[in-house]
């Protein structure tokens, strides 16, 4: 990818166009035949009282994009961050149930969040770069705590980092700049290099281009379509036309339940649950 301006047009099937097309109603979307990277079983949240995420199954395909849709405080940025045990920064949070990643129970007691966390990185909605850093510092810094030194192998990682998140040819020259000098959207894909750069085997993103201009968020949304190819990416939108155009599967919550999970061309064409199609045709939310 150079550095075009060029946009391309959206794109009206799901990115990396699942490998069987639902067939029939009676035979509801099948898991791809990779292992999952996640099952999520029962699964409920607390904050304090109240319980944000109510007895959820969910099964996230590998190496694939997974959208997470439904209308504001239905629990979408909860159920995304308890994916890497995120959530658990806010006091007072409390799980029931499980969230295997890999096969592997993430809340068992002898994991650690923060190895949980660098497997399975994050993207947030506003981008955060760290303000005193230059954008060379930006990407590395995972790396850098991690204890890495070799000045050749932060600097390959640093340019592979930066052409992943098609941000490279507009940053090479100026990598000792501050991150916080970009503009938005070249921020936003910064703190994908940077999430990048510690090669997580899944990308959790919370509304990642709802910030940008629709010419950022062509960029971002290309990007994501290409990281699929590598990563598993589970992406949370407001915009049912981005959920539409850049994931394989969508999962419908409403109230803290999962409505309907299946893929994104059954969802946004045939719908089994009168809720979910009630929402994606705008008649609430
Ligand atoms: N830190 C918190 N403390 C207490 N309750 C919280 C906290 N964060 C979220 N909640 C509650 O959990 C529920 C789900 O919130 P969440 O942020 O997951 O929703 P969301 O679907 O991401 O909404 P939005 O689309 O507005 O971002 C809401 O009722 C919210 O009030
Ligand atoms: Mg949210």
């Amino acid at each position: 990818m150079e550095n075009a301006v060029t946009i391309e047009p959206p794109m009206i099937t799901p990115a990396s166009a699942p490998q069987q097309q639902v067939a029939s109603d009676s035979e509801p979307d099948a898991a791809p035949e990779r292992a999952p990277a996640f099952e999520v079983e029962r699964l409920s949240i607390f904050y304090g009282e109240k319980k944000a995420i109510d007895g959820v199954a969910l099964t996230v395909p590998s190496k694939m994009i997974t959208a997470i849709i439904g209308p504001s405080g239905c629990g979408k940025s909860t159920l995304l961050r308890s994916l890497n045990r995120m959530h658990e920064l806010v006091p007072n949070t409390r799980v029931e149930g499980k969230v295997l990643f890999g096969g592997e129970d993430i809340y068992a007691p002898d994991v650690d969040p923060v190895v949980i966390r660098r497997r399975i990185g994050m993207v947030f909605q506003k981008s955060n770069p760290f303000p005193t850093m230059s954008i060379a510092d930006n990407v590395l810094v995972g790396l850098k705590l991690n204890g890495v030194r070799d000045r050749a192998f932060l600097r390959e990682r640093l340019e592979q980092s930066l052409r992943m998140a098609a941000l490279w040819d507009e940053v090479k020259n100026d990598l000792h700049k501050p991150g916080v000098s970009l503009s938005g959207g070249q921020q936003q894909r910064l703190c994908i290099a940077r999430a990048i750069a510690v090669e997580p085997e899944v990308l959790l993103m919370d509304e990642p281009a709802s910030a940008l201009d629709p010419i950022a968020t062509a960029k971002i949304e290309e990007l994501i379509h290409e990281l699929s190819a590598n990563y598993t990416v589970v992406i949370v939108t407001h915009n049912m036309q981005q959920a539409g155009r850049c994931s394989d599967y969508t999962a419908f919550l409403y109230l803290g339940q999962l409505i309907e999970f299946g893929s994104t061309t059954k969802i946004f064409s045939n719908p089994t649950e009168r809720r979910t199609e009630d929402y994606i045709t705008g008649r609430f939310g």
